[in-house]
Order: C-alpha cells, then sequence, then structure tokens
C-alpha cells in the first residue's frame, strides 16, 4: 500500500516542473560560475536573477531586496547576528518563546557574546502576550524583536503587523520567520511591517538546502560568511545556482492558486479534527486561535507522542511528534510547555501537515489507523497500572 505523508511543516516534496527548471544547472549546459563574465556565467548570473525576481514577487518587494542563503537556518541566523553586530554594544533583543531553534539558538550565542536576550512569553493557545511584549520593548536597550509568523509547531499565526507597529513605535527592528507561513497564507512583506523576513524553498515544494533573508531597504546588516562579493557582500561564496532556479521556480508557482491550496488543505485537516475529537483523551492544541490550514497539532493522554508516530510510521502514515528536530530529544516541546501544557499531555504530542497532494483517502486512513493504535495503545497501558 502507499505511504501516507501527512509531514509537510517538516519538508515537502519537490514539485516535478522545480525539478525540470534545476535540471539544466545540475547536469545540462547550464554550469557557468554566475560570478563569471563570459558567456555561460552571464548565463547564469541570469538564470540567478530571475530566481530573485521569482521570490521577490512571492512577498512583494524589489529583487535587490532578497538575499540568499543556505536556508531558513542561516537566513535566521543572518537577521538576529547581523543585525546585532550593528547595534550598540550591550544592546538587547527579544525574542518570542515558541520560535524554532534557528531563531532561539542563535539569539543565546548572542546571549552568551554580552546581548541581553529576553523570552516574550505566549498565552494557553500559543499568541504573543501583547503586553509582556510591549514591556520588553519599552525597555531602554532593546533594539531587535524576532517574531515568526506562523509556527512550525501548533501552525499558529501571530499579528505580525501589530507586533511591528508596536516594535516601530518603540525604535526597536522587527524581523519575522516567515518559513512556515510562506505558500500556506499570504505574505506580504511591506504589509508585515519587518526589517527582515527568513523565507525556505524546501517548505514550498522547492529543494533543500536554499533560503533567502528579506530585507528592508537600506536595513544595515553585518554578513556572517567574508569572502567575494556575493549577494552585494551579505553572503559570500559562489551561489547555490540549481538550488537557487529551483526555489525561484517555486515561488513562481506558489503565487497562484493559494486559495484552492488553502482551502483543499484546511478542508482535510478539518475532517481529520473533527473525527479525532470523538475519541477519548484527545485535546486539539490553538484550536480556537488563527492557525495555518494544513496544521493539526493534538495529543492523546496517556500515550507516548513518539510511540503513537512509529506505530503509525509501521502503518505506512508519516507524521511528526512536533519540531523534527527536537524530536528524538525526549524532551516534551518547548513550544507546548510556553503554552503552559501539562508536560504529562505534552509528552502525547503528535503533528499532522497537510499537503496539496494529500486526499480525503489519506485522512481516512490516517483516522483508521489513529483509532486503532490509541486503543491498542491504551489497552497496553492500562496493562501495566
Ligand atoms: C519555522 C521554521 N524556521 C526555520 C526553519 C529552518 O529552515 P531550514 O530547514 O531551511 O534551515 C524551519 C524548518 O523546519 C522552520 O520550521
Amino acid at each position: 500500500m502507499m505511504a501516507v505523508y501527512l509531514d509537510h511543516n517538516a519538508t515537502t516534496p519537490i514539485d516535478e516542473r522545480v525539478f525540470e527548471a534545476m535540471l539544466p544547472y545540475l547536469k545540462g549546459s547550464c554550469y557557468g560560475n554566475p560570478s563569471s563574465q563570459h558567456r555561460q556565467g552571464r548565463e547564469s548570473q541570469q538564470a540567478l536573477q530571475v530566481a530573485r525576481e521569482q521570490v521577490a514577487m512571492l512577498v512583494g518587494v524589489q529583487p535587490r531586496q532578497v538575499i540568499f542563503t543556505s536556508g531558513g537556518t542561516e537566513a535566521n541566523n543572518l537577521a538576529l547576528k547581523g543585525i546585532m553586530a550593528q547595534v550598540d554594544a550591550g544592546s538587547a533583543l527579544v525574542v518570542a518563546a515558541t520560535e524554532h531553534s534557528s531563531v532561539l539558538e542563535p539569539a543565546n550565542a548572542l546571549r552568551q557574546a554580552g546581548y541581553p536576550l529576553a523570552l516574550a512569553g505566549v498565552d494557553d493557545d500559543g499568541v504573543v502576550r501583547f503586553a509582556e511584549f510591549e514591556r520588553l520593548l519599552a525597555a531602554s536597550k532593546t533594539a531587535l524583536a524576532s517574531v515568526m509568523l506562523a509556527n512550525n509547531e501548533t501552525g499558529v499565526v501571530q499579528d505580525v503587523v501589530s507586533l511591528s507597529e508596536m516594535a516601530r513605535r518603540w525604535g526597536v527592528m522587527m524581523h519575522t520567520d516567515a518559513v512556515q507561513a510562506l505558500g500556506k497564507m499570504d505574505v506580504d512583506f511591506d504589509a508585515l511591517g519587518v526589517s527582515a523576513m527568513s523565507l525556505s524553498a524546501h517548505k514550498i515544494c522547492g529543494p533543500k538546502g536554499v533560503g533567502a533573508l528579506v530585507v528592508e531597504k537600506g536595513l544595515m546588516l553585518q554578513p556572517m560568511m567574508h569572502g567575494g562579493g556575493h549577494e552585494a557582500g551579505l553572503r559570500a561564496g559562489t551561489e547555490n545556482l540549481a538550488g537557487i532556479v529551483g526555489f525561484g521556480a517555486a515561488a513562481a508557482l506558489m503565487q497562484s492558486g493559494l486559495e484552492t491550496r488553502t482551502d483543499h488543505c484546511e478542508q482535510l485537516r478539518d475532517r481529520s479534527e473533527q473525527a479525532l475529537q470523538c475519541i477519548d483523551g484527545v485535546v486539539v492544541f490553538s484550536q480556537q486561535v488563527k492557525r495555518l490550514p494544513n496544521t493539526l497539532f493534538f495529543a492523546v493522554d496517556g500515550i507516548e507522542g513518539s510511540t503513537l508516530l512509529m506505530n503509525l510510521d509501521r502503518d505506512g502514515i508519516a507524521v511528526s511528534s512536533g519540531s523534527a528536530c527536537a524530536s528524538g530529544s525526549g524532551e516534551p516541546s518547548h513550544v507546548l510547555q510556553a503554552m503552559g501544557v501539562d508536560e504529562r499531555l505534552a509528552h502525547g504530542a503528535v503533528r499532522v501537515s497537510f499537503g496539496s497532494g494529500n486526499t480525503v483517502d489519506d485522512v481516512d486512513r490516517l483516522i483508521s489507523s489513529l483509532q486503532k493504535q490509541i486503543e491498542n495503545l491504551l489497552k497496553l497501558n492500562s496493562g501495566w497500572l
């Protein structure tokens, strides 16, 4: 039987059209270095420019505002470290407690380097607490705040427009990690009002290992990678041309059909959610607030999320027990901890994330497998008590 892939927040399959666009840059005649002056080099430079325009268009910016990176992680590192290196020594940084590790870890590294760090708390649903956020912005030394547009685990969409307005009022720069939001909701850089925004290709049916930091015009940023003058001097290194071309092609595909994609995923998510709620002990997280249409994060009281995940995997169904990067750590999700979810329940967390290729059949297989596995695991657990 065909496997059912329900882990699109971890990564997405490459779209066939993206693959076709990349192919000439992998095995064809398009191998010139974009920095070379000859015809092959100029052709590669042209391909780079087209991809930059495609990514820029998807988020409503000028191509020169797009800095290509090796992915969302590098874009987040560049934003936080690059901006903080430009501000006064001892300036402080605020990040939401529910950020991805690729924001939390550079923030921690900055703290160790002498920049005070404050974590902005969230409510029970995972939404950043406005009053607390504003209090942290108002602290005299705060120079930069980072709040993700959509959370990879819960799917919760933060009101970045209001948060960045608030940041501007306090003279604080604002960065947003829009890696999960891209392709799943409208992402307009200017409307968000941020100074910098991180993107990644592999969450939108593009290749892994490529992303971008989008910056407002005139933003002062220190590069992390020094070398040749690539990417306007902000990211040295010969460009990952095939990857970047793939990112551009994926961005161009995401330019249309957003409503169809989101409606489709939402229907599958809601169908799953309704069926899940008939199972005893199931708790769905962040159900009452604005969420990505494809994301369903839940837990079953008394069951380990990782055990459920492995049993579903045996049935050919791929889900996640929270953040892919953190899974396997044995620690309950830091996102659920920040939301104040009981530790025992948090251990049971499972994330299902749909993509355009999923069908109602996939949902039905998920639900019947879940019903069977949950029943078996609960029986087993009660036997041990
Ligand atoms: C919210 C968020 N930010 C950043 C990243 C990192 O992106 P990349 O895998 O391209 O480094 C991820 C990937 O899981 C993510 O979900």
